[in-house]
């Protein structure tokens, strides 16, 4: 076991964990080679060899639609190999520690390790274990930490809205349960956004003293109104106790965006969604489908975001293996 870093000892990207700690240059970095990524609807998508005989290995003990599929398409396109360990059908349902699993795996020669696990703590645990040319990257940490979903959202943005010192972002829904919401946090504070609202009901807002600098807000409404960016999250209805859980029908009557709620926000807002979304819960299908959602240019920023982790972490292995 050594001391955890996110970095290595010539500050150098290792593991992502979370955003929290980088700096606005080491984001932007991460921004630009992922944008080297980027291609539009119908191109044939970017591939290289950046990761050629390097192995990834998806450990997810929650489920995941884009991320998983996204880490996996993005170390493909790199030229690396990967493995889906299946938890259910692996031996950790026969009593394997995460330990043993990670070791049986790394002694596979496993180079990069990508998981999502709901319990707090779980990378960064794996992190001060795993072998020096190892790196770890969070796919989703509890409530705590989404790190590429951050960053594939600061990508957004910077694409639509160029820079973000002059923008109005507001994050609506359930933060109080959201690793979505936290990594949003960190990254756009990092890059300077120049207002960052956080719009909840109040069992839905994080403890005072979390967020500093957010501004609050406890209606739809005036959270809204101005704004260039809304990102809506869904109710993390697997992380609450039941009788928070607030009546899906109640919840839209008050807090669902809608075409004419829209309309408060700047005339070329744009609507953001991490996804999965539930369609009027949260967001009404009108406005998940229309002209100001950039939803699904998300999803396609997250393989090229997960391209460039990948690219740097295994790229930094051999900075500290050719010069240690
Ligand atoms: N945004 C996100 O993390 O989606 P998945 O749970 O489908 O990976």
């Amino acid at each position: 076991m050594h001391p955890f870093s996110q970095f290595d000892r010539h500050n150098r990207l290792q593991h992502l964990i979370t955003l929290e700690g980088l700096s606005s240059d080491q984001i932007c970095d991460l921004l630009d080679r992922a944008e080297h990524y980027v291609r539009g609807p119908g191109q044939i998508p970017a591939r290289s060899q950046a990761l050629d005989g390097i192995t990834v290995g998806n450990i997810f003990t929650e489920p995941s639609t884009r991320t998983r599929s996204s880490f996996e398409l993005a170390a493909r396109r790199l030229g690396g190999e990967v493995i889906n360990l299946e938890i259910m059908l692996s031996s950790r349902v026969k009593g394997e520690t995460i330990l043993d699993t990670i070791y049986t795996l790394q002694a596979m020669a496993v180079d990069v390790f990508v998981i999502r696990d709901a319990e707090p703590g779980v990378g960064q645990f794996v992190a001060t274990h795993v072998d020096d040319h190892v790196s770890v990257l969070s796919a989703g940490e509890a409530h705590l930490s989404h790190p590429t979903q951050g960053l594939l959202d600061a990508l957004t943005i910077r694409q639509h809205k160029g820079s973000f010192a002059d923008q109005v972002v507001a994050v609506v829904g359930d933060i109080r349960h959201s690793r979505v919401a936290r990594s949003a946090y960190q990254v756009f504070r990092a890059l300077n956004v120049g207002e960052l609202r956080i719009v909840a009901p109040d069992g839905l807002m994080p403890d005072a003293g979390e967020m500093p600098g957010a501004v609050r807000f406890d209606t739809l409404e005036k959270g809204i109104a101005g704004a260039d960016v809304i990102m809506m999250l869904r109710i993390q209805k697997e992380r609450m106790q039941d009788a928070a859980i607030p009546e899906q029908s109640d919840y839209f009557a008050r807090w669902g965006l809608t075409k004419n709620r829209l309309k408060l926000a700047k005339p070329n807002a744009i609507v953001m969604h991490p996804g999965p979304m539930n369609r009027d819960v949260e967001i009404a299908s009108e406005v998940a489908d229309g002209p100001q959602s950039v939803i699904l240019k998300q999803v396609a920023n997250g393989v090229a975001i997960r391209m460039a982790v990948l690219e740097t972490v295994v790229a930094n292995r051999k900075a500290r293996q050719s010069s240690p």
